[in-house]
C-alpha cells in the first residue's frame, strides 16, 4: 500500500505530526469548550480534524462531520446536520428510534441519493422561521441523549453567504445552552474566519478557543518521508529529502502528492531526478487545468501569476524593479490584477512571517509557470 496518503485519511500511522493542535482539540473539547480554526488550502484541516475524530470515536465519543462548502442558506444547513445525525445514529438503535420520533413533526423524508446510493434525510419545512427554530431543536435532542457529541463544521465561513442574516446569533444562542455537545469550527478563508471568530461585533467572538494551523515542521516532515520510504526498502538521502520539501515549500497536500507519485513509480533509489521525474508526470497530468486557468485569467492577471512564480515569494508586488523586470505595466494596474488573483484564490498573501509576502496558491502550478 502506498504510505501518502491523499484525500483520505487511515490511521494516524500514515498521519504526520500534529501533535499540539490534536491535544489542544481534543482537551478543548473535554473541558466542554469549542475549538476554531483557519488555514491555508490543502494544509491539512480536514485531516486534522479526521484524525481527532479517529482518537475521539477510540474514547466513544460521537464524532458528526459536517462540509458546508456547498451550503447556501439555512435550510440547507438545517438539513445536512438532520441528515448527519440520522446517518450517525442508526433506526435500529434507541437513539435514532428517538431521533426519528422527535422530528416527526418537521415530516422528514427518506430518499436514496443518486450519486452516493445511500438514504438522506431531509425534512420538509418552508418558513424562515421554522428554520430558525430547528437547529436549535437538533442540538438540544443530541444534548439530551447523555452521550459525548462534537461536530465539526468544515467550511464554516460558507454561513457568511446565506441571506439570512443572523445565523451566528441563532448559532451561538443555542450553542451555549448545550452541556454534551461541542464544536469545532474550521474554515480556509482567513478574512471571513477573523470577521466571524476575531471580531468584536461578531456574536462568536471570543466564544472559542483558537488554533493556530501552519505547515508540518520541516524536521517531523522529513523523518515521517524517510520512515516510510525506507519501511518499504526505498532507498532515500536527506538531500532527496530536501528536494522534495523545497519544491513543495513543505505545503502538506503537494509534499504528500510528489511522494505518493515518487512511490507508485517504484525506482527503490530515490535521486534528484526520480524527484523530479514524478514532478513532472504531475504536471503533464494537471497541465489540461492549467491551461484552463490562462484562458479564465486576463493577459495582465497571467503575467503577474507568472512573474509571482517565478520570484517564488514577492513582498513588495508594487516596487518598480520588479514591475519593470516583467513588464506589468505600472503600479495601478498590478493593484488590480493582485486584487483579483486573491479574490480567485490563485495567490495567497501570507502574513504569518515578519515580512509578509504573495506566493502562488497551488505548488504544482508555481512549478509549471517557472517552466514556461
Ligand atoms: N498531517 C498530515 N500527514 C499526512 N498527510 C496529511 C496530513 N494532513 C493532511 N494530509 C493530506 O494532505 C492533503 C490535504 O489535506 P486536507 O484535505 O486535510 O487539507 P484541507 O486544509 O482541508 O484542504 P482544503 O482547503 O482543500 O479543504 C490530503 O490529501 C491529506 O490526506
Ligand atoms: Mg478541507
Amino acid at each position: 500500500m502506498n504510505p501518502f496518503l491523499i484525500n483520505t485519511y487511515i490511521a494516524p500511522e500514515y498521519f504526520c505530526d500534529r501533535e499540539i493542535e490534536t491535544k489542544t482539540l481534543i482537551s478543548t473539547i473535554h473541558n466542554q469548550g469549542n475549538t476554531a480554526f483557519f488555514a491555508q488550502r490543502r494544509l491539512g484541516k480536514t485531516a486534522l480534524i479526521q484524525h481527532t475524530f479517529y482518537l475521539l470515536r477510540k474514547k466513544k465519543a460521537i464524532c458528526i462531520y459536517l462540509d458546508i462548502y456547498a451550503t447556501l442558506s439555512l435550510k440547507d444547513l438545517t438539513n445536512q446536520l438532520a441528515n448527519a445525525i440520522y446517518k450517525e445514529f442508526p433506526i435500529t438503535k434507541t437513539i435514532g428510534k428517538r431521533f426519528m420520533e422527535a422530528i416527526k413533526v418537521l415530516r422528514p423524508v427518506i430518499s436514496i441519493d443518486e450519486l452516493s446510493g445511500s438514504p438522506e434525510l431531509t425534512l420538509d419545512i418552508t418558513q424562515t422561521k421554522q428554520f430558525e427554530k430547528t437547529i436549535p431543536q437538533l442540538l438540544q435532542f443530541l444534548d439530551e441523549q447523555n452521550v459525548k457529541v462534537v461536530i465539526a463544521i468544515d467550511e464554516f465561513q460558507q454561513i457568511l453567504n446565506y441571506p439570512e442574516k443572523n445565523i451566528e446569533a441563532i448559532l451561538r444562542t443555542a450553542i451555549q445552552q448545550l452541556k454534551n455537545v461541542n464544536f469545532i469550527f474550521c474554515g480556509s478563508n482567513q478574512h471571513l474566519m477573523h470577521q466571524i471568530f476575531r471580531s468584536g461585533k461578531s456574536p462568536f467572538y471570543a466564544s472559542t478557543k483558537n488554533i493556530n494551523l501552519q505547515k508540518i515542521d520541516r524536521t517531523l516532515y522529513s523523518n515521517f518521508i524517510k520512515k516510510h520510504f525506507e519501511h518499504h526498502k526505498f532507498k532515500v538521502t536527506q538531500e532527496s529529502i530536501d528536494l522534495i520539501l523545497d519544491l513543495t515549500h513543505g505545503h502538506t497536500y503537494y509534499t504528500q502528492l510528489l511522494c505518493h507519485e515518487i512511490f507508485a513509480n517504484g525506482i527503490k533509489t530515490i535521486r534528484s531526478q526520480t524527484i523530479l521525474l514524478a514532478l513532472g508526470i504531475i504536471l503533464l497530468d494537471n497541465q489540461g487545468t492549467y491551461f484552463q486557468y490562462r484562458n479564465l485569467l486576463t493577459a495582465a492577471q497571467w503575467n503577474l501569476l507568472k512573474a509571482i512564480a517565478k520570484e517564488e515569494k514577492i513582498s513588495q508586488p508594487y516596487a518598480q524593479d520588479f514591475i519593470y523586470k516583467y513588464r506589468l505595466g505600472n503600479a495601478a494596474s498590478v493593484k488590480r490584477s493582485i486584487e483579483s488573483l486573491l479574490e480567485k484564490e490563485m495567490i495567497y498573501h501570507n502574513i504569518s512571517e515578519a515580512m509578509p509576502y504573495y506566493e502562488v496558491y497551488d505548488k504544482f502550478l508555481m512549478r509549471w509557470l517557472q517552466r514556461t
